[in-house]
């Protein structure tokens, strides 16, 4: 069942469409529940069709398109690293690979402390800044070196959180 908070918040967005057109909110709801828990099982997808009246495996096609959703846990910082093609021809390849070693992890792991996740994704959008990946869906780092890998690993490991643009530019 969906929390308190997140249906007081499903209510509010759903203040923005017409009454009949309650799935227009599930992009919303889903991120709501991640927000909660961290990621989005498939008793939350099912509890999201059910308060928006909505076919449970509608849900279930939207949260996994996109790649912003996790459906599994995925750790306390999960990086995400764009391998689409023009990530790849700048060296995403070579940046996952030293973002493994240095985690000791692969795709979709995450490290036994808990602390990190590792996912890849298809293009942000953000092409010009590649190679690159964002941290928790909401910062991106942006032309990524082993040094600027390095720096952020250590702050996250540290407790620290990065600061809105900090790994942004060259
Ligand atoms: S290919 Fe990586 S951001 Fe576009």
């Amino acid at each position: 069942m969906l929390s308190e908070q997140v249906q007081a918040k499903i209510e509010h967005e759903l203040k923005k469409y017409p009454a009949d057109q309650k799935q227009s909110a599930v992009m919303a709801a889903l991120r709501f529940v991640q927000d909660e828990k961290g990621w989005i099982s498939s008793d939350d997808m099912a509890d999201v069709a059910i308060y928006l009246g909505m076919p449970k495996m509608a849900v279930y096609e939207v949260a996994t398109f996109y790649h912003m959703y996790k459906l599994q846990p995925m750790g306390q910082h999960t990086l995400t690293v764009c391998t689409n093609l023009s990530c790849q021809l700048m060296g995403s390849n070579e940046t996952l690979d030293y973002i493994k070693s240095k985690l000791g992890i692969g795709l979709n792991e995450v490290t036994a402390d808990g602390k990190f996740g590792l996912r890849e994704a298809e293009c942000m959008g953000a092409c010009i800044d590649a190679p690159l990946m964002t941290v928790n869906n909401r910062r991106l780092c942006a032309r990524l070196t082993p040094e600027k890998i390095d720096r952020i690993l250590t702050k996250l490991s540290a407790g620290g959180e990065l600061a809105s643009g900090e790994e942004n530019v060259r």
